[in-house]
């Protein structure tokens, strides 16, 4: 039997969501893609079924988010990640929707009231259509675009809001599937527009981060604990399942001296990484799984769906964490989670990775929290529904929510602060 693993009082267990897989409803460039007649076509084509893959009515979350986070305080989480959805707040360019903010507003506080401390990004995939048509992000007045909506949120959240993500994923996964694999709305592909694509988020995260700031600057009465008096923003700029090459197991030493993993591993993203890091206070990671390159031996245990078969492999999340060590920022894990619809994987999937971050944490690496990606079953982008990745599961049918055994572990875990590992 293994040691029981603690965690430090004030540790942040949640999960996270966004706004376009969970909400319905909305009127985005993404609902445009999904029911475009060549999206359609293409599906049709590959013997799929259109329906599975337009995001529709979703979770319907939009109307039934109190339900949710009823269910988050049930399962004892203490912090909540969500996004904005910009098309809702920003329909037309420069007319913003005071009803919508309201609705945020809302919802902001119901996490409050349920004592969740609620962490929300600003931008999650999707674009309101007026600003996809202008070019979107490789729009050179994009980051003033995007600064002008930001600043309106941050305003009518600023009371209820302390933890701030300007951007999800935008430079390596978004930036992978729709400016250089062509896979995601706009399609493209293109090194040079990824790149350009890349410049301007960096660009727009550093004008929003000061315009966040002064925000709270001119806030008064800062008192010790309030949202605003522990403001922090970021991007999320680690990769999303990080890069391994098996040889590393053959000829560890070689590779690490050659500095090979590093430079797999953020090497591409370096200079951005540089460029961005003074304005970033905390640093958020999204660690899924492991890539492995090279020869070497078969990698050990891989998703049970047919979903991407990912690799499962925590030692990834422990390795990633030291590498980020040296930047002396606290970390959060904003998304760590499996597509898992039997649930017989889920639990060891957590603890494997939570006794990763019990490690690193250890081992001097400042982590705040951990979120499992998602809360809900939800709309898994140009997969669909067919991903499982919710703590609880969705009946797409009647839109019933139905706590899987693992959020019950979870809860678990949670409630003690920890958990015996291995087991
Ligand atoms: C994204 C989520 C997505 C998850 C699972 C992350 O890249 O931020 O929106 O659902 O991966 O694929």
């Amino acid at each position: 039997m293994g040691d029981f693993l603690k965690f430090p009082e004030g540790f942040l267990w949640g999960s996270a969501t966004s706004a376009h897989q969970v909400e319905g409803g909305n009127r985005n460039d993404w609902s445009a893609w999904e029911r475009s007649p060549e999206r359609i076509a293409q599906l049709n084509q590959e013997g799929k079924n259109p329906t599975d893959f337009i995001s529709g009515a979703a979770c319907d979350s939009y109307h039934r988010y109190s339900e949710d986070f009823d269910i988050a305080k049930r399962l004892g989480h203490t912090i909540h990640r969500l996004s904005i959805e910009w098309s809702r707040i920003e329909p037309q360019e420069g007319k913003f929707d005071h009803e919508e903010m309201r609705h945020y507003i809302n919802v902001v506080k119901s996490l409050r009231e349920r004592g969740i401390e609620p962490m929300v990004t600003l931008w999650h995939f999707s674009n309101p259509l007026w600003f996809s048509r202008q070019g979107g992000f490789l729009d050179n007045r994009s980051p003033e675009r995007y600064k002008r909506f930001i600043s309106y949120v941050v305003d009518n959240l600023k009371g209820d809001v302390g933890l701030w993500i300007t951007f999800n994923e935008a430079t390596t996964v978004y930036a992978g599937f729709s400016y250089m694999r062509g896979i995601w709305p706009p399609q493209r592909k293109s090194f040079f527009e990824f790149l350009r694509f890349r410049r301007n988020i960096a660009k727009a995260h550093m004008l929003a981060y000061h315009e966040i700031k002064n925000h709270y600057r001119s806030w008064p009465d800062v008192s010790p604990g309030s949202p605003q008096a522990n403001i922090v923003s970021h991007n999320v700029f680690p990769l999303v399942g990080a890069v391994e090459n098996n040889s590393y197991y053959v000829i560890p030493k070689l590779w690490e001296r050659l500095g090979i993993r590093n430079i797999l591993d953020t090497g591409i993203n370096n200079w951005l990484w540089a460029k961005t890091l003074p304005y970033q206070d905390f640093l958020g990671l999204n660690y899924y799984t492991t890539k492995r390159i090279g020869v070497g031996p078969a990698p050990a245990e891989r998703t049970n769906e047919e979903f991407e078969h990912w690799e499962i492999f925590p030692e990834g999340l422990y390795r990633r964490l030291m590498d980020l060590k040296k930047f002396n920022k606290p970390i959060f894990i904003t998304e760590n989670g499996i597509a898992d619809a039997s649930d017989s994987k889920r639990v060891s999937y957590i603890k494997g990775h939570a006794a990763a971050v019990w490690r690193a944490m250890r081992d001097g690496v400042r982590v705040s929290g951990y979120l499992y990606w998602s809360l809900l079953d939800n709309f898994e982008w140009h997969h669909g529904f067919a991903p499982r990745f919710g703590l609880v599961e969705i009946d797409y049918a009647t839109r019933e929510r139905k706590i899987r055994s693992s959020a019950l572990e979870y809860a678990k875990i949670i409630r003690e602060r920890g958990f015996i590992y291995p087991e």
